[in-house]
């Protein structure tokens, strides 16, 4: 059976909670955060959760693939990204499909969470005027579907058999 490494970053903790349900499911598998990362790479396969945040995933997820590049470009690589429009996955996905292009052997986009009241100031207030110019209201949104990470987490499982 191969091993996995779930690398995650999340500012509002969707991600990480889709990340740790993952690692439950999965026999062989190590769990780090991108930016706390302890350059153990004896993995056969890498397991990337990237939150997306204005159109874009995580700066830092694209840090961490910058910093570590050369060994990433030797394994198998799954990406999953954490968002509320799941139709616009390929543009999500553009940016770190050109970084890892051939090594990445799967991406999904799974549903998040949006919780007005835990976000941040600046991401307060850019919603709030992204919505405000959008003729919409700033509400709470919810997208999380444990059933999908759950059937996620069993094709992972069968990709490792
Ligand atoms: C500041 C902010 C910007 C976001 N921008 C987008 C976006 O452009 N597209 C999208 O589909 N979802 C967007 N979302 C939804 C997030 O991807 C979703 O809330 C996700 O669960 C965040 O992950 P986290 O809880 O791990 O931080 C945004 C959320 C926040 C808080």
């Amino acid at each position: 059976m191969k091993s996995a490494l779930i690398i995650y970053e999340s500012r509002y903790g969707t991600t990480k909670d889709i990340a740790k349900n993952l690692s439950y499911m999965i026999k062989k598998v190590h769990i780090c955060k991108a930016s706390e990362f302890n350059n153990n790479r004896d993995y056969d396969l890498v397991i990337i959760g990237a939150p997306v945040y204005y159109d874009d995933l995580d700066e830092k997820i694209y840090r961490y693939i910058e910093d570590n590049i050369l060994w990433l470009k030797t394994k198998d690589i799954m990406v999953f990204c954490t968002c509320m429009s799941l139709k616009n996955k390929h543009l999500y996905m553009k940016k770190i499909s050109n970084m890892l292009n051939k090594n990445i052997i799967h991406t999904k986009a799974i549903g998040g969470k949006i919780i007005v009241n835990n976000l941040n100031k600046l991401d307060y207030y850019r919603m709030k005027n992204f919505t405000k110019i959008n003729e919409m209201c700033l509400s709470n949104m919810d997208n999380y579907d444990l059933k999908e990470i759950v059937e996620y987490g069993e094709y992972i499982k069968r990709i490792m058999n």
